[in-house]
């Protein structure tokens, strides 16, 4: 059995008063035992404050990003040591706007992916492709070639520490979910590359989820939940997918 999980992948948004309001909102909704895992990721300055607040709550804490480096002379960058201090126990790696903006290759997301494994982070890797990859075809293509520079260079025993989120790039931020089915297909892709290991793996979601589209898409069997952008700003609407995971 897989236990799914939301994670709420804030990106460059809030501020001190909003996620104040937005974390009292989801530990308030999100109180007691429940059957799927909730976490958010908000921008690192934010990240100490957001520890503190969901302390004794069952939300967890993850970053966007680390350093493939330890400590040291790399300025502007945040190592896993410090995501580890801050609280987090989740890290995302290989984001596609960090792929597309940072110019992030497979083989960097790899590094990182390690890293957070050697400080005791679980790793969530994502993976997806472009429009036109997707109409010229290459969807399994592209997304076998992101998965194997990372099973190369952690091992499949090392990948199976970590979560996968399937992300196709063009339903990012654009309101164009993919169907179920479309996710699906990839989702069963995406576990066959990894074979048995990859049996008790979460794969998520990600791309425009939405309160009405979260259940459709929770009920294929290789889903296993979601990575949350636009909607993970509203606790309403975050706390709707969440229950929807249940
Ligand atoms: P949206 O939910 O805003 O499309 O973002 C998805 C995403 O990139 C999560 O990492």
């Amino acid at each position: 059995m897989r236990r799914q999980i939301v994670i709420g992948n804030w990106k460059m948004n809030g501020n001190t008063t909003a996620n104040q309001k937005l974390l009292a909102g989801l530990v308030d909704a999100w109180t007691g035992v429940h059957q799927a895992e909730v976490a958010v990721c908000p921008p690192y300055p934010y990240l100490a404050a957001a520890a503190a607040q969901l302390e004794n709550s069952n939300i967890g804490l993850g970053a966007q990003d680390l350093s493939k480096n330890g400590n040291g002379a790399y300025t502007g960058e945040i190592s896993g040591e410090m995501l580890v201090d801050s609280g987090c126990r989740y890290v995302l790696v290989g984001h596609s706007e960090r792929r597309e903006y940072h110019g992030e290759s497979s083989q960097l997301v790899a590094e990182k992916f390690q890293v957070a494994l050697d400080h005791g982070l679980i790793p969530v890797l994502c993976v997806g492709e472009t429009l036109e990859e997707r109409e010229d075809d290459k969807t399994f293509d592209v997304i076998g070639k992101q998965l194997l520079a990372v099973v190369d260079h952690c091992g499949l025993p090392g990948v199976a520490k970590g979560i996968i989120a399937y992300e196709p790039v063009w339903a990012i931020g654009t309101g164009k979910t993919a169907t179920p089915e479309m996710a699906q297909d990839v989702h069963s892709y995406i576990r066959e590359v990894l074979g048995p290991e990859g049996d008790s793996m979460r794969i998520l979601y990600g791309g425009s989820v939405k309160p009405d589209s979260a259940e459709g898409l929770f009920a294929k069997k290789d889903i296993d939940g979601a990575l949350v952008g636009g909607a993970a700003l509203n606790a309403e609407d975050f706390v709707a997918i969440c229950r929807a995971a249940e």
